[in-house]
């Protein structure tokens, strides 16, 4: 089969496609022939080796994919021919193979059915940017009804999962982006207000746009200088959810304002979840996409070839997730 492996870590361009044996399953993996797998930043950071618990070279990423079951273990609560997406927080594509290549072995702890009417595009698109955006909204940020979420980098894969999500849940929500484009197609996703992240009045018109319910929940996306931001824009009691460092991994913070807010600044990762506990957030998921006639946005699908394009496509600011069409 065909697979896009790192031999040394550093730049994407290090990635390159190999031909290498199908793999074989240990125990508690199904083999799952894929469809299509889905982009993340931490792929990036895993092949330039700054990812954590990383397998060792030669080593195939990939985190997010969807494709059909071929080989199943004895005892396995799935069977040959069943379609499944990988879900986000297990080490398929940390540390175990990836979803950059024609076959995955996959522990099938970690392996959701396909939600009925999704395509495995949107499947792949789906899992770990939602279970993300879960995570920072419900488990971390214990999201109320009624309550304005701020979305920093909403445009992206966790961002308009994050949107999605918490308009669902009954939240008021301000997504930011730097592209007009970008915050019209936000608007027309839910947001309630979608503001230009690297304004100069970006903090007054965040207020105005919340009004009388100030933000009191943040999905930081960005880090470096906009922690500081939303710090500011943060209501008194404000929760804020770390969740990604696209614009910087260091930031300061004045800690004058944390005390005399109270504010919660809370780092978090998807990778926390237990098997059990992301199986069961999905189930969640999945039944707020149904009811409310949504799927998870695609930004645009590549063909297995173009691995490198898409990564480029990523770093360059996406409108939802970055797809590839496997092949064996
Ligand atoms: N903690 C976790 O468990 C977890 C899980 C998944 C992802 N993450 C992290 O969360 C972050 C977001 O992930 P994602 O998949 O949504 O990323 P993404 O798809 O690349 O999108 C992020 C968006 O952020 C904006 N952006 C990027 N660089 C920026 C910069 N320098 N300044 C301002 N805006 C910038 C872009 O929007 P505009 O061009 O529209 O402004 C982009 O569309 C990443 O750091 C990722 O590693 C963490």
């Amino acid at each position: 089969m065909r697979t896009w492996r790192f031999h040394k870590a550093g730049a994407i361009a290090n990635l390159v496609m190999d031909e290498v044996a199908v793999p074989r399953i240990g125990q508690g993996e199904v083999l799952v022939a894929l469809e299509y797998a889905a982009l993340n930043p931490a792929d990036r950071y895993l092949v330039q080796g700054q990812y954590p618990r990383a397998g060792a070279p030669p080593f195939t990423p990939g985190r997010d994919g969807a494709g059909i079951i071929v080989e199943a273990g004895q005892g396995s609560r799935f069977k040959t021919g069943d379609k499944v997406c990988v879900l986000g927080g297990g080490l398929t594509g940390v540390s175990l193979p990836g979803t950059f290549a024609g076959y995955c072995p996959v522990p099938e702890a970690w392996l959701a059915a396909l939600p009925s009417d999704w395509t495995f595009k949107q499947a792949a698109a789906g899992a770990l940017t939602s279970l993300t955006a879960w995570r920072a909204l419900v488990v971390c940020g214990n999201l109320q009804p009624g309550e304005t979420v701020l979305v920093t980098g909403a445009s992206g894969g966790v961002g308009v999962a994050a949107v999605f999500l918490a308009k669902a849940l009954g939240a008021q929500v301000i997504a930011l982006s730097r592209s007009e484009e970008k915050r019209q197609q936000l608007i027309a996703l839910g947001a309630d207000a979608a503001i230009d992240s690297e304004s100069p009045t970006l903090e007054k018109e965040v207020r105005a746009a919340a009004g009388d319910r100030p933000v009191s929940l943040v999905v930081e996306m960005l880090g470096g200088p906009y922690l500081e931001k939303s710090v500011r824009m943060a209501a008194p009691e404000g929760r804020i959810m770390v969740v990604g460092l696209l614009a910087d991994l260091k930031a300061t913070v004045t800690i004058g304002l944390l005390i005399h807010k109270n504010i919660r600044i809370e780092g978090m990762s998807v990778n926390n979840f237990k098997a059990e506990e992301a199986r069961a957030a999905w189930t969640k998921i999945v039944d707020l996409y149904q009811r409310n006639h949504h799927c998870p946005v695609i930004s645009e699908v590549f063909p297995f070839e173009q691995v490198q394009a898409a990564f480029a496509h990523l770093q360059a600011g996406p409108m939802g997730k970055v797809v590839v069409r496997c092949k064996r």
